[in-house]
């Protein structure tokens, strides 16, 4: 199964029943092993946690810090992109270079960096000084 297939399959058990929007998400480590995540609603909203969190949740569970490749997947009338608050916790672990596929269940895709899809992350560098 590919990245994308992954994602499709770990969508199917999103827990959505808020929004109805169900996420898959799977990251390629450095190592090639695949990890995969869906979004997890609460009753209580704000706590709720997206299908790339989950998937960062798992790789960093089983180890490993370095994000080679990212798919995400949704019903969504053009390829599902990732939010705001995703796209700073992949760079954490990816580099500009990192690609982002995005999909949706018509077939669509589009591929961007994590460079091009959140210029001017905020990194640990941005927290050098002499006085840390
Ligand atoms: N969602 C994700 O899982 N990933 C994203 O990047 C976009 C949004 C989820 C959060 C919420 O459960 C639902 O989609 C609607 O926003």
């Amino acid at each position: 199964m590919d990245l994308i297939e992954q994602a499709c399959a770990v969508r199917d058990h999103a827990y959505a029943p808020y929004s109805g929007f169900k996420v898959g998400a799977a990251i390629k480590a450095a190592s090639g092993r695949i990890f995969v995540g869906c979004n997890v609603e609460n009753a209580a909203y704000p706590e709720g946690t997206c299908a790339e969190a989950g998937a960062i949740a798992a790789m960093i569970a089983a180890g490993e810090v370095e994000i080679a490749a990212v798919a995400v997947i949704a019903d969504s009338p053009e390829p599902v992109t990732p939010c705001g608050g995703c796209r700073q916790k992949l760079a954490e672990f990816g580099t500009g270079r990192t690609p982002v596929t995005m999909a949706n269940l018509a077939g669509l895709t589009r591929t961007a960096s994590l460079q091009d899809l959140l210029p001017g992350a905020f990194a640990k560098a941005d927290m050098d000084t002499e006085d840390r």
